[in-house]
């Protein structure tokens, strides 16, 4: 424990998780993509928030590419920034998930230590889910032509080219988005986000009166 950490006492929250999921008729969870660059995750995590929100779900996307234009912008791309990048996303998430909202977090997130670091600081709300498509599939799609820079080495510890990719072993989930539409995609991920996100442990509210 550091010095300053010695001088803290955490104040409990006054509403619990229980309490919010009754408000809401969902819980808080954190859905956290992986996969290569192009894999699908930016996509799919956007198509889900959307879907969700139309029906009446608080959710939220936490996206690589934002997340480092501003809350870790002073981080780069080696082993040790993607790690404290991952760290921070997953203490995030988790206040998020603690506050009742849907996380869904697209981070490539190629180290399975990384990944399951997130999961002890996240907890049981934690969802591994791989968005997994080829690395030749992600390259020939190269949405932002990153592949091609990564090639001519213009751009640098690239995942997949010229960083490790660790693909997760045990995910909770596998969205193959190779050979499925959008669509189809979707429907695997909100059929399993719908079922973890309802509350398991909250008793029905009993209308007064009701025997
Ligand atoms: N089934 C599918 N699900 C999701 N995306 C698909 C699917 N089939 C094709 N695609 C296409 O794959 C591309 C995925 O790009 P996207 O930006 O979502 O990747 P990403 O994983 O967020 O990459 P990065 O890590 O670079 O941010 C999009 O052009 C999308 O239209
Ligand atoms: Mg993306």
């Amino acid at each position: 424990m550091n010095a300053i950490l010695k001088h803290i006492t955490a104040v409990p929250q006054s509403v619990t998780p229980d309490e919010r999921a009754r408000a809401a008729g969902h819980t808080g969870a954190v859905i956290w993509m992986s996969g290569l660059s192009g894999s699908g995750k930016s996509t799919l995590a956007m198509a889900l928030q959307r879907e969700l929100f139309r029906r009446g779900m608080s959710a939220y996307v936490l996206d690589g590419d934002n997340i480092r234009s501003r809350l870790n912008a002073d981080l780069g791309f080696s082993a040790e920034d993607r790690t404290e990048n991952l760290r921070r996303v997953a203490e995030v998430a988790r206040l998020f998930a603690d506050a009742g909202t849907i996380v869904i977090s697209a981070f490539i997130s190629p180290s399975e230590a990384d990944r399951s670091r997130a999961r002890e600081i996240v907890g049981p709300a934690f969802h591994d889910v791989h968005i997994s498509a080829h690395l030749a599939t992600c390259e020939a799609r190269d949405v932002k032509g990153l592949y091609a820079k990564a090639r001519d080495g213009i751009v640098r510890e690239f995942t997949g080219i010229s960083a490790p990719w660790e693909p997760p072993q045990t995910p909770d989930l596998v969205v193959d988005t190779m050979g499925h539409s959008l669509d189809a995609s979707l429907s695997v991920l909100l059929h399993y986000v719908l079922r973890a996100v309802e509350p398991q442990d909250v008793p029905a509210l009993k209308s007064v009166g009701a025997r």
